[in-house]
């Protein structure tokens, strides 16, 4: 095996792992990639490991260019165990190796790891000489965790910028442009929801420090790198991290019996009707990970549930907390829903809505038993209202 050359004396010595399909729940059914990267200096330098399960791969493409005994320095940039697990065989390799992570870095990988290693902390605008190469460091915590760093190589112009600007695919390419902007925009948007959007916020502060660092090469520590489309991926994130929204909806369903399905597309059709952008899911056929991509750009959530046992269906109430727990800013929503001999889904949906701070500024739209072709024609004009409402808030 061999890695792949990104600058000189530069190369990505990654994992690659195409059957992964679940990550911690996040779904990944194109796989995913476990990114390290050996500069080869007057110290041969390893910028973050493998997942566990993935060491010997990453030795294979080390040692395609040097014995890993002479690694001389060790990059940490990131506890999660998917970038810190190999870590230990790393440092069985090269075991005098110093250790350059963030001081929360260091208290993380001690949790994980025991004390053994010969650690260095380092602070933003700290700098190590590799001989030609220079390395300096930024702190960017939230982006993903509090430990969380970049690595800047000077002379290139290349930023290791870890779980920032990564997507989870598992490809034969490692550039942006040779899977295709589309796509990694798209894989990015799904990480960026679904992994960080709940640290939208906090990530504009680490945005704002790397801002005045001219990157010709960002390597993330997921997916592609990016080199040509560095200001779409940059503003991207811009556009993300302050939950900036589009004239798009997403309807969300549960439907046991398929009257609520029925009200479901009527809205949808109601939104088309309005020109709204608009995706419907059903909650018991589709994982949540594809839905909040697209909930990352969309001003409106629309969400509908059978009621069962007085309440909505388990599957609309796991997307509702998983929904909650991101907390996604700035959008409107919506609840829908057909009902039998009781009540109850609407007021569960709300109550998490709510808990959401998302604003719900229609009343909601219910049908006993299954919908008349009046009903359905008052689900698209519930669907059109919708729209109004989105119009006069992107307005706003
Ligand atoms: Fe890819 Fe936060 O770890």
């Amino acid at each position: 095996m061999e890695g792949f050359e990104i600058a000189p004396n530069i190369y990505w010595v990654g994992a690659v792992d195409w059957n992964v399909r679940s990550f911690h729940g996040f779904q990944t059914p194109r796989g995913a990639t476990y990114n390290a990267y050996l500069i080869l200096d007057d110290k041969v330098t390893l910028i973050d490991a493998v997942k566990a399960p993935f060491v010997d791969e990453l030795k294979a493409r080390v040692s395609h260019y040097v014995d890993p005994s002479q690694i001389d320095v060790v990059v940490s940039n990131h506890v999660e165990p998917d970038h810190s697990s190999g870590l230990p065989a790393v440092m069985q390799w090269a075991p005098d190796a110093p250790l350059y992570c963030s001081a929360r870095g260091e208290a993380g990988l001690k949790k994980h790891y025991g004390e053994g290693w010969n650690f260095k902390t380092v602070e933003t605008g700290d700098e190590i000489s590799l001989g030609r190469y220079t390395l300096s460091f930024i702190l960017t915590p939230m982006l993903h965790w509090p430990d969380s760093m970049m690595t800047y190589l000077k002379e290139e112009q290349v930023l290791f910028s870890m779980d920032g600007f990564g997507q989870h695919i598992a490809s034969t390419e490692r550039f942006a442009a040779d899977l295709g902007l589309a796509q990694t925009l798209a894989e990015a948007r799904t990480y960026w929801a679904n992994i960080l959007m709940p640290l939208g916020r906090i990530a504009v502060g680490a945005l704002g420090a790397l801002k005045d660092v001219p990157v010709t090469t960002i390597c993330p520590s997921h997916g592609v790198m990016w080199r040509e489309h560095i200001p779409q991926i940059i503003e991207a994130y811009r556009r993300w991290a302050t939950h900036q929204v589009e004239r798009k909806a997403v309807v969300v369903f549960a439907s046991m019996w398929h009257s609520t399905e029925k009200m479901a597309v009527a809205i949808a059709e109601g939104l088309r009707r309005a020109g709204v952008q608009t995706r419907v899911f059903d909650l018991t056929e589709t994982d949540v990970t594809p839905i909040i991509s697209e909930i990352q750009e969309a001003a409106a959530i629309v969400v509908g549930s059978s009621t069962l046992n007085q309440t909505c269906l388990p599957k609309c109430g796991q997307f509702l907390t998983y929904l909650r727990g991101l907390k996604p800013e700035g959008r409107m929503g919506a609840i829908f829903g057909s009902y039998g001999w009781s009540r109850g889904a609407e007021a569960a949906i709300r109550k998490d809505l709510e808990a959401t701070k998302i604003d719900l500024p229609l009343n909601d739209l219910l049908v006993n038993f299954v919908p008349t072709p009046d009903d359905l024609a008052t689900c698209e004009d519930y669907g059109l209202e919708i729209a109004r409402q989105i119009d006069d808030r992107l307005a706003g």
